[in-house]
């Protein structure tokens, strides 16, 4: 199947190279540095973005819908934060089922332990390490990273360890923020501030994970979500 979209720029085109500036957290101690500092709120200061229309808990649904998955599978949850996906989860993989969650923040791990401890889930694995260092295991059934993979410099390593560790047919989905491929992109330097408390820059506009889905995946799609700042990508394992 062809990706549902026209084909993107693969970087910004010439001349409109959007400029790190200020407060760009490209390496993994900086991203480290800022969760661990955000981490006691970062479940509240994600809600404040519904008053801007971003509809971050629909955004979920939508991509782990995508992962089709069924009672008693496993999942990895890479850049699993404070387990804000991992309900969502509980619904589709049930009790017999696992979430494996992944992050390299330590207190936003410790967030996660306190949902999973208070909800009594019994089938949630956490473990701290960077993207690039996880070693995935054999036997899971789906890979999600929301609002995560993009802060990983080496995420195509990931997608392409990740997607050789699952089964033919099994699914890769991704959800996170870009810049739109149309002209709302030059507004980018205008809105960056909203994201910036995440270690969110335009350093990291450079970054593709869909282009790196499609390179290591089959059965591609790309679904632009609110004004082309924000994607779901899914792809299969070959
Ligand atoms: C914006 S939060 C998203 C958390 C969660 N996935 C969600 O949707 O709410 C980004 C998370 O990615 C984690 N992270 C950033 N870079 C990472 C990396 N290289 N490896 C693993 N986790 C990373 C951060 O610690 C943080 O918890």
């Amino acid at each position: 199947m062809k990706p549902e979209r026209p084909e993107p720029p693969a970087s910004p085109q010439e001349g409109e190279a959007v400029r790190p500036g200020r407060g760009a957290f490209t390496t993994r101690p900086e991203v480290r540095a800022v969760y661990q500092r955000r981490a006691r709120h970062y479940d509240f200061a994600a809600k404040l973005y519904y008053l801007i229309g971003f509809r971050e808990q629909a955004y979920r649904k939508m991509a782990i819908e995508a992962l089709q998955l069924r009672r008693g599978d496993r999942v990895v949850d890479i850049g699993c934060g404070t387990g804000l996906n991992f309900a969502i989860l509980q619904d589709k993989v049930g009790p017999k089922g696992r979430i494996i969650g992944v992050d390299l923040s330590p207190a936003m791990l410790a967030e996660a332990r306190r949902r999973v401890t208070g909800h009594g889930w019994s089938n949630v694995e956490l473990v701290e390490s960077a993207a690039a260092a996880y070693l995935f295991p054999r036997e899971i059934d789906g890979i999600l990273s929301t609002l995560a993979l993009t802060l990983e410099p080496d995420y195509d390593a990931v997608i392409a360890r990740g997607a050789e560790a699952l089964r033919p047919g099994d699914r890769w989905v991704v959800l996170d923020i870009k810049l739109p491929f149309n002209w709302l992109r030059h507004l980018a330097p205008y809105v960056i501030f909203l994201v910036r408390p995440f270690a969110v820059s335009l350093a990291l506009a450079e970054r593709h994970p869909w282009v790196a889905m499609e390179r290591h995946l089959e059965n591609t799609t790309l679904t632009e979500l609110y004004f082309g700042f924000a994607y779901i990508a899914s792809g299969e394992a070959l």
